[in-house]
């Protein structure tokens, strides 16, 4: 029997390269040797302030971004988070065995009550209980994220010994998988990439639209001059080409900013190119299945009828154990 894998992201619309490099490329390298189940989070995307209006637009447009990419809905499975009512459920047990206290020591929780400190709702503290329930409804054996989910996988672990040690051996552990490009930086060169701080590069960006977002992005902030030599270890823009551009071509942008024979315009047209290859199939896939809607509806369909049979079954089992069977 394959190992089961799980992960999700949250329907945000068009996905970028930090989806793409961060997460999506490592789930696909997992497609054949594992049983796959990729969700689109849409109960946690609600935990935040956002559009009703534009959400179904949004699942819509990440359902085809992960199509694009090569998420092959024909060899795993993907389906949207809601259409299987069962993740709220298990949430609820679970809000039984796990303290209060675990959960405001997450940092993302601190991070975005800091951001939305007006409205800090329930949703919101327990935001990594609902990410633990999608992960253990299926018992998931491995999880890849980037690593900034590396905490909610830590508690996704606590939850699942601390409702065994209650109820009974039932929820494996699971293993957090972090992939080698875990944390990509935005073009601001601040933080992580993201739709929100609009630093982002999507991927159905084309070559002279990638070109354009290049061209004024951050670089290593000591090169004023192009005659200034540049660290390229502390350059977003060289992180970039790390992700994207050939290992010879790599390391000749980098001796070259550091001896400032390469200009930052130059460097970055380099990468422009670069990510436009990587991106060209996906961009081409995009385009050909973005208007499909019949598609996206049947491949959603049936990743939610495979999933509810699949969680129903968890819930019965949880139900049982917690004397709640008939
Ligand atoms: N919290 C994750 C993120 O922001 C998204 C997510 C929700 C997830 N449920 C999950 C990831 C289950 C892995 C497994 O990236």
């Amino acid at each position: 029997m394959k190992k089961r894998v799980f992960s999700g992201i949250q329907p945000t619309g068009i996905l970028h390269i930090g989806n793409y490099m961060g997460a999506i490329k490592n789930w696909v390298s997992l497609i054949d040797s594992h049983d796959c189940i990729f969700c689109i989070v849409d109960l946690h995307a609600i935990t935040v302030p956002y559009e009703p209006g534009d959400m179904q637009a949004r699942i819509h447009d990440t359902a085809v971004g992960y199509i694009a990419s090569g998420v092959d809905p024909a060899r795993c499975t993907i389906f949207v988070q809601s259409d299987v009512p069962e993740h709220a459920e298990l949430t609820w047990y679970f809000n039984t065995v796990i303290p209060v206290a675990y959960l405001e020591r997450m940092t993302q929780f601190k991070d975005k009550s800091a951001q939305f400190h007006e409205n800090i709702t329930m949703g919101l503290l327990d935001y990594p209980v609902l990410q633990a329930a999608d992960i253990l409804l299926y018992k998931a054996d491995v999880v890849p994220v980037g690593e900034d989910q590396a905490q909610h996988l830590e508690l996704t672990r606590d939850i699942a010994r601390k409702f065994n040690n209650m109820y009974g051996s039932t929820f494996p552990e699971p293993r957090t998988l972090i992939g080698s490009a875990a944390r990509v930086v935005g073009l601001d060169g601040q933080a992580k990439m993201s739709k929100t701080l609009n630093n982002y590069i999507a991927i159905t960006e084309t070559p002279e639209e990638i070109g354009k977002k290049l061209s004024v992005a951050m670089t290593d902030p000591a090169r004023k001059r192009r005659s200034d030599s540049g660290n390229p270890d502390i350059c977003n823009i060289y992180m970039l080409h790390t992700l994207f551009t050939p290992g010879g071509q790599q390391r000749s942008v980098a001796a070259g900013c550091r001896s400032a024979g390469v200009g930052c315009l130059d460097c970055k047209k380099i990468l422009a190119e670069a990510i436009s290859t990587e991106l060209k199939p996906i961009r081409e896939r995009y385009e050909k299945i973005k208007n499909d809607r019949d598609l996206i509806r049947s491949v959603l369909d049936q990743g939610a009828q495979r999933c509810r049979a699949m969680a129903q079954e968890t819930i019965r089992e949880v139900k049982g154990k917690m004397g709640l069977l008939r």
